[in-house]
């Protein structure tokens, strides 16, 4: 089965993308499920669950969010309602919504998790790696084929938990840094890793926004208001075959596609 994972989505030139390329991806037949990133689908921050559920409509099977996760208040009140949008299952205890779900597909079952790092990020998450060994604990059953979206600040972080579960997933991708890095590859266990997918959204930007604002922040020290950049998007992502038997993962392709 192939699974496309879709980096950060960003505002309405990232939606945009999302749904043409998604139409393509889906009548050439080279994808059979998707993990779309929306967190910062609502001009640039989280989106609302019905923004969220616009994704699913769109084409993605699930929603992963991020530290972006509760911008909105209609998230925080309704992501309850919706099983297919996950935030990291390591938030603290008693946030709403859940850090994973499972999916029944034609061709079997498929378990998407989402874990958020805390190096250069929020110090309130619990551990993400002792919350992946608890979900990954027999007990729990999760079943062969297991996506893990580990959305982090630091490369080292991302990728010392790609290794960490490497043999115990299928894949485990970043998300949240939005620079698509090109070091996908498939570890000794089986499970495909790429640092980070990259960004569905405008690229003519610093990570999806205006790029004059961001350069007067960084020279004055000024807080300004970052829009979301115009010009072209490009949707940027990844997209793993894996063996629905073994949950091994056979290849990582790395995407890219500008409109
Ligand atoms: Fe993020
Ligand atoms: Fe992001």
């Amino acid at each position: 089965m192939r699974v496309l994972m879709v980096g950060d989505i960003v505002g309405k030139p990232g939606r945009a993308a999302f749904l043409q390329v998604m139409n393509r991806l889906k009548a050439e037949d080279r994808i059979d499920f998707v993990i779309a990133c929306g967190e910062n689908a609502a001009a640039g921050r989280g989106p609302t669950l019905e923004m969220a559920q616009s994704l699913l409509n769109m084409g993605a099977d699930v929603v992963t969010l991020g530290d972006h996760a509760w911008d909105s208040k209609e998230m925080v009140e309704g992501i309850d309602l919706d099983s297919r949008i996950i935030r990291p299952e390591n938030f603290s205890k008693g946030a709403p919504g859940k850090g994973w779900v499972r999916v029944d597909t034609p061709e079997g079952e498929l378990v998407v998790v989402q874990l958020i790092g805390r190096v250069f990020m929020q110090s309130n998450y619990d551990c993400p790696f002792r919350a992946a060994d608890k979900l990954l604990s027999p007990s729990m059953n999760l079943g062969k084929v297991v996506f893990v979206d580990m959305h982090g600040e630091a490369s080292s972080e991302r990728m010392a938990m790609g290794r960490y579960l490497d043999g115990r997933v299928s894949a485990v991708f970043g998300t949240h840094t939005h620079c698509q890095t090109s070091d996908e590859r498939i570890f000794p266990g089986g499970t495909a890793y790429i640092t980070d997918l990259g960004m569905t959204g405008p690229q003519d930007s610093v990570l999806g926004r205006e790029v004059e604002p961001v350069l007067k922040k960084f020279l004055t020290g000024v807080p300004h208001k970052f829009d979301v950049a115009k010009g072209d998007p490009t949707l940027e992502g990844a997209i793993v075959d894996v063996d629905m038997k073994t949950g091994k993962a056979r290849s990582i392709e790395r995407i890219r596609i500008g409109l």
